[in-house]
């Protein structure tokens, strides 16, 4: 029997809770498959960093790099200065495990409510591929004279030839992979970002043109795609985009999908180690109340699942998570008509 060796940061807030919702469902899912799960559990977050001071253990991501994979509850403390446990925790794995791609599939259950009117599941229905290790988030920039009335603050945009490239062939691979409408579109902006977004749709057309004549390539600028998103999701069918532009889209996605209690993500290296986690943040003020909807996080753990190879499990927990939220009649916090343990109960009842 194959054995997978999971770490699990539950981290800040909600954060554990999801992800003790997510383990009930991937027990209740390992007892009808042929494969089994180790978990190795990290102490890593807000509580943590205000009790030692260290934001990470040494060469953590080395620890991670045995595993498997990992789940990710969520980071983020609200005793914490905004950006030392993001940029500590969550940016310095991603980029540590260089997990290039950050996968975030927006789709639309039957019976969910979204905030667009006469949209149906058969809209809304798309997969955004984000970089995930370079762009604003790469960190390059500072600051000139910081302090004094002259001050000036540089944040660079990094878009390296090797990571556009392999960012665009996966996304490419996964076009083909998805099957749908055999359309990717780049979203960029190559009408004003005239470096960084020429590379991009250089290497798009060239990659495109080469090795992948089956997929019909799209393009669409940032702010136009936020738009289309809200008025026709249903042209989309995979969007590839940079760091900063995918951050931002895939938070509107988030909304008219049914919110931030069931939009998952995975943080990938194709050649690595992977890391999955509901997209939602750390919800502090929910904390503790079992009101925080745990769907997200079930979701990322069944894209665990399928990132490992287990298609079949993880397409058990989808059909269970649509099956239970059928009976919800919001997801939102605190308005799902269930607590977080009782729909975690529901859906490993089902898988
Ligand atoms: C996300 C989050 C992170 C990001 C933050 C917490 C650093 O918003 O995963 O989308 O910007 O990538
Ligand atoms: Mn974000």
């Amino acid at each position: 029997m194959r054995t997978y060796k999971i770490g699990v940061i539950g981290g800040d807030g909600t954060g554990p809770e999801v992800t003790l919702e997510a383990l009930k469902v991937l027990n209740a899912v390992e007892r009808n498959s042929d494969f089994k799960t180790e978990l190795v559990h990290y102490d890593i977050g807000g509580e943590r960093y205000l009790k030692t001071g260290e934001v990470l253990p040494e060469n953590f991501a080395g620890e991670l790099r045995k595993l498997d994979a990992v789940l990710l509850g969520a980071i983020g403390h609200p005793d914490v200065k905004p950006g030392i446990l993001e940029k500590g925790i969550l940016l310095k794995l991603r980029f540590e495990l260089d997990q290039y791609i950050n996968l975030r599939p927006v789709k639309l259950f039957p019976n969910v409510w979204t905030p667009l009117k006469d949209k149906m599941p058969e809209h809304i229905d798309f997969t955004v591929v984000r970089e995930n290790t370079e762009g604003l988030y790469a960190g390059t920039g500072g600051f000139l004279k910081k302090g004094t009335i002259d001050e000036v603050a540089v944040q660079e945009s990094v878009n390296t030839r090797k990571g556009v490239e392999r960012c665009l062939r996966y996304a490419f691979e996964y076009t083909r992979k998805r099957n749908k409408n055999k359309t990717l579109t780049l979203c960029g902006k190559t009408n004003v970002l005239t470096y960084a977004f020429d590379l991009w749709e250089r290497v798009f057309n060239e990659v495109g043109a080469k090795d992948f004549k089956d997929i019909k390539r799209d393009y669409a600028h940032i702010d136009a795609i936020c738009m289309w998103m809200v008025k026709n999701p249903e042209w989309f069918d995979v969007i590839v985009t940079d760091n900063m532009f995918g951050d931002i889209i895939t938070d509107l996605g988030a909304m008219i999908q049914g919110g931030m209690g069931i939009a998952a993500g995975g943080n990938i290296n194709p050649e690595g180690v992977s890391m999955f986690e509901p997209i939602g943040g750390s919800a502090p003020k929910y904390t503790g109340q079992n009101v925080i909807n745990p769907m997200a996080a079930i979701s990322a753990a069944g894209m665990m699942l399928e990132h490992l190879g287990e298609d079949k499990a993880a397409d058990r927990i989808e059909k269970a998570v649509m099956a239970t939220v059928t009976e919800m009649p919001s997801q939102s916090a605190g308005k799902m008509g269930f607590g977080t343990t009782e729909l975690g109960d529901k859906v490993a009842k089902l898988v």
